[in-house]
């Protein structure tokens, strides 16, 4: 079926802007691929595709493996967001964001003088936000899956029988983020052992909570044993979720931001995650610019790029929430007339300031753990799908019987309008807390069309790098002739309006570059910025194959067949 709906697309080709299709230098499959952050994981997602599982049923594999392999953000103690592109072209999205507790309120994080209380927000049982991500899975196999929920968890469970091999970079992790682990978690937690390079890791709690999900389904985590289990742990650690919280959530089926690139058709979350909008607004402040002609990262094409992440993430701050709690001007902010508007005061000459700089806040990469993966199976229907703890290890509470570590998505809500969180993003009253309320987000889990036909699927970690990156990744297959692969590993940068600066990854970019961007006024971040996001992504060839782009910098893997 996908290999038709591509042949009659490809018919369409000679109407397209652009028909440069880039040799793959990824992994290449004909049928179906996963690319995730671990190979466990993505196998696993493979191995349910391959006993006739659909994209969904992989989803939910991937996701629930996940948790196992690589429990820096996968979870079941976190939440996500998954955008999905049916092989008859039908899309949709769904979100299992986490929600603030019942008893939350607006200045939980404020001390008697007005102050945001260091680390409230984001370190132990007070940052936790009521877990979404099995409802999210249970939601998506109810509406999509074809094989039973026991098929599709008996490999997960198997794999955190049999423990994953901890890998060079896992274990640099390990080792830096162990002391903060202990602090939370005390030192008899699993992960206050030290693990090396080739040690497997597994995840007997972890499985026993699994199977009480597996018997008796989403109600297995949320009501009964492991809810009492998991409020009754995080009460008497001083956090606020109760069983209500946890039998209450419910993930939401939520209508994508869809927006025309170019001949591109590009299909994105929708709030409460602001990474639809935000790159919505980037791509069509772009699109009157032969951004192709100005070449792959060269100064014009930053400064373009630059101008245009300012003035969304402006918007992004001040505007955006969940759409449940507050009314979101989607129609000013995402028409033409107002995005060229807002880019009447750009000019290649000079940087435009934003309107304050905030430093202090270079520490808004030093935690991205979120995780993306990518799906298409071998009817060409297409899932998106980004999950997280929010920090490292979220907020490094783990529940020592039930096996996984609890999220502290808390700090993505806005604690005190024109604070910075630790993404030093600056929210505003859009993102204030309220009972029930979901935070807002930067995951960006994303499906590009091409002439009416799957072209990619692609999301990445980062927090609020995220959108930036996803954007770049489009636009260096589309714009600048990458291979996924390449688009993939290329260099980065990243400006989210405030601080006012750019940051760059250390390697990539050369000095001539950075002082012709200095000279126009901009400011860039000197120190070793850490360009966290790992971007795994799935580009259509022309001839219908699939190249997966598995991002170096981390341990990611395309896996397929
Ligand atoms: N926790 C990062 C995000 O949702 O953007």
């Amino acid at each position: 079926m996908r290999k038709l709906i591509l042949l009659l697309g490809g018919l369409t080709l000679f109407t397209a802007c652009k028909t440069n299709a880039p040799e793959p230098t990824g992994l290449v499959t004909k049928n179906a691929m996963v690319v995730a952050a671990r190979e466990e994981a993505a196998e696993i997602g493979v191995e349910i595709m391959k006993k006739g599982g659909n994209a969904f049923d992989a989803m939910v594999a991937t996701e629930l493996s996940l948790s196992v392999a690589f429990p820096f953000a996968g979870n079941l103690g976190g939440g996500g967001f998954m955008v999905y592109r049916k092989n008859n072209g039908d899309v949709g999205s769904i979100d299992y964001r986490e929600k603030a507790p019942l008893t939350a309120h607006k200045d939980m994080y404020l001390d008697s003088l007005g102050n945001v209380i260091p680390n409230m927000s984001t370190v132990g049982a007070t940052a936790v936000g009521v877990p979404g991500t099995i409802a999210g899975v249970f939601e998506v196999h109810e509406k999509f899956g074809s094989l039973s929920m026991e098929e599709i968890l008996k490999p997960v469970i198997a794999l955190a029988k049999r423990g994953v091999i901890v890998t060079e970079k896992q274990a640099k992790r390990l080792e830096f983020l162990r002391e903060r682990v202990i602090e939370v978690s005390g030192d008899s937690t699993k992960f206050a052992q030290v693990f090396v390079k080739g040690d497997t890791i597994k995840y007997p709690k972890l499985a026993w909570t699994l199977e009480q999900i597996m018997e008796k389904g989403r109600d297995g985590f949320y009501k009964g044993e492991v809810a009492e289990m998991l409020a009754g742990f995080i009460q008497e650690k001083g956090g606020f979720i109760t069983v209500e919280d946890l039998a209450k959530y419910e993930a939401k089926w939520r209508q994508p931001v869809i927006f025309k690139y170019k001949d591109l058709e590009i299909i994105s979350m929708s709030p409460p995650s602001s990474g639809g909008v935000t790159i919505n607004q980037i791509f069509k402040m772009m699109e009157p610019y032969d951004v192709a002609e100005y070449g792959h990262n060269s100064a014009k094409t930053i400064q373009l790029f630059t101008e245009a992440a300012r003035r969304a993430y402006a918007d992004r701050n001040f505007f955006l929430g969940d759409p449940d709690f507050v009314d979101i001007p989607l129609d000013v902010l995402l028409s033409q007339n107002y995005l060229d508007e807002r880019m009447s005061t750009f000019s290649f000459e000079k940087a435009t300031p934003s309107d304050s700089v905030s430093h202090g806040a270079v520490e808004i990469l030093e935690s991205a753990e979120t995780t993306h993966y990518s799906i298409v199976d071998s009817e060409g229907n297409a899932v998106s799908a980004t999950t997280t703890l929010n920090g490292a290890y979220g907020s490094k509470l783990f529940h020592p019987e039930l096996g996984f570590f609890l999220n502290n998505e808390m700090d993505d809500f806005s604690s005190k309008p024109g604070v910075p969180n630790m993404f030093g993003l600056i929210g505003a009253e859009a993102n204030n807390i309220q009972p029930e309320k979901r935070m807002l987000s930067s995951m960006t889990p994303t499906i590009v069309e091409k002439d009416g036909v799957l072209y990619m699927v692609v999301g990445t970690p980062g927090g609020s790098t995220i959108i930036n990156f996803v954007a770049q990744t489009i636009l260096n297959v589309y714009e600048f002739d990458l291979s996924m692969q390449n688009a993939v590993n290329a260099p980065r940068f990243h400006h989210q309006w405030l601080p006012d600066m750019i940051l760059f990854e250390e390697e990539g970019f050369s000095e001539e570059l950075k002082t012709e961007l200095k000279d126009k006024g901009y400011n860039l971040f000197e120190g070793p910025a850490r360009i966290g996001g790992k971007v795994d992504a799935i580009r259509v060839l022309p001839n219908g194959n699939l190249e997966g782009g598995a991002d170096k910098r981390g341990d990611d893997k395309a896996v397929g067949y």
